[in-house]
């Protein structure tokens, strides 16, 4: 038996050495971080490894809030670093990525497959960057048990929320129980933070690439955020929390209602959770009277412009895209997949109930302005937001603050 092996190893030398593998020992390094489910993503790259010989793909994690991994990858691009082969982008960054030359266009790949809005996001000057890795928008979760228990329906409004939230509050009389938990941090989840209640209003923000800002509208949704921390339905340090902390806080049980993106509901459900099988998942609430929206996110995979492996991290990427790897990444790690067929995927389906209904949801989400000045949007607003959470800015001064930063950077 040993020996057959040996002779079969043999022959696979032989067969190398006459006509080498395209892939022979190809190191890949992808960027992903912490926050896009590693782990998950892993066991794509070890059946990939399993077909490619020769290809290793080992993976760089870092910075826990996309701004982080964003100025970790700024200074890795700007120093040219070949060490990184593919980037894992947030969805508002391949338009910026694409003005530094930091990715590489991708040639002949059929993007109708994939939602309008990763098309969009992935094309600049009518190149495509990058392809997208998996979907995502804003929901609601909710504790289903609480909820029962005080037989409220899941609210529609954000006054309807409020009301639930102190009804379960005050019923459960345990200090450690949170009505709602948002991202109130200075990072880039409060920049959807901002413009959940603004676009409710029917308002934009960009239009045509002009500047739409409403001043109204602006006071309307940064006084809702700091009324319901007034109102203790979020918790006074709000202004220190980012997405993953509202993501363990629920996870430990500490809250009724969250704003959260998809990935959550995978570790809800896992062995670590103390709420598995007691979350629901809805719309997000509007402002009286408004519509409900989300925020659209989502991730996208380039290749980097300094990669030494371009042709092996373009193969990989375009797997990477493939509409099997978008629904084995929303069955184990509830990522929302990038193309319309993988909502009616029965397999996805059975893993996540919910995705049936979250088309429609991630098709009518919103998209934070495409300029290749993001940054700089980004950093008004969430700065600002924070300060009025804060209680350092009244809701009038941040919405003037924020008007006066975007006229300078759109004009
Ligand atoms: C999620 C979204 C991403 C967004 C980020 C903000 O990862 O997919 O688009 O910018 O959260 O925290």
């Amino acid at each position: 038996m040993k020996l057959k092996l040996l002779a079969a190893a043999l022959m696979a030398t032989a067969l190398q050495g006459a006509s080498p593998p395209a892939s022979a020992d190809t190191p890949l390094r992808i960027f992903i971080s912490t926050q896009q489910q590693p782990q998950v993503w892993r066991k794509v790259f070890d059946q990939y490894e399993a077909k490619n010989p020769g290809v290793t793909i080992a993976i760089e994690s870092g910075g826990a809030t996309s701004e982080l991994q964003a100025q970790y990858l700024n200074t890795v691009m700007s120093a040219k670093d070949p060490s990184l082969d593919i980037l894992a982008l947030d969805v508002i960054r391949p338009a910026q990525y694409a003005a530094a030359n930091w990715t590489v266009p991708l040639d002949n790949v059929d993007m109708t497959k994939y939602l309008a809005a990763y098309v969009d996001a992935n094309t600049v000057d009518g190149k495509v960057v990058a392809l997208p890795a998996f979907a995502d928008a804003m929901f609601l979760y909710y504790r289903k048990d609480l909820l029962d228990k005080y037989a409220i329906a899941p609210p529609k409004t954000w006054d309807e929320l409020a009301a639930a939230a102190k009804k379960i509050t005050e019923g459960e009389k345990n200090p450690n129980l949170q009505g709602l938990s948002f991202q109130g941090k200075a990072i880039e989840g409060a920049v959807c933070t901002f413009l959940l209640p603004y676009w409710s209003q029917g308002k934009t923000l960009v239009s045509n690439g002009r500047l739409t800002f409403d001043r109204d509208a602006a006071v309307k949704s940064l006084k809702l955020w700091k009324d319901l921390v007034d109102q203790g339905v979020a918790k006074k340090n709000i202004s220190e929390v980012a997405t993953d902390d509202t993501r363990k806080e629920f996870q430990a049980g500490n809250v009724a209602f969250a704003v959260n993106w998809a990935y959550a509901w995978a570790l809800f459900q896992g062995a670590e959770s103390a709420v598995a099988g007691k979350v629901g998942v809805a719309r997000l609430p509007a402002l009286g009277g408004g519509e409900q929206t989300s925020c659209l996110g989502g991730w996208e995979f380039g290749v980097s412009a300094y990669s030494t492996h371009k042709d092996e991290a373009r193969k990989l990427v375009s797997y990477l895209a493939s509409q099997d790897v978008s629904s084995f990444m929303a069955i184990n790690g509830s990522l929302l997949p990038t193309v319309a067929a993988s909502y009616r995927d029965p397999e996805v389906l059975k893993a996540v109930p919910w995705f049936g209904e979250a088309l429609n949801v991630v098709q009518t989400a919103k998209a934070r302005p495409v300029t290749a000045r993001y940054n700089e949007v980004s950093d008004a607003i969430r700065t600002t937001v924070n300060s009025v959470l804060s209680g350092v800015i009244t809701p009038e001064d941040g919405a003037g603050q924020i008007e006066g930063r975007l006229k300078r950077i759109l004009r």
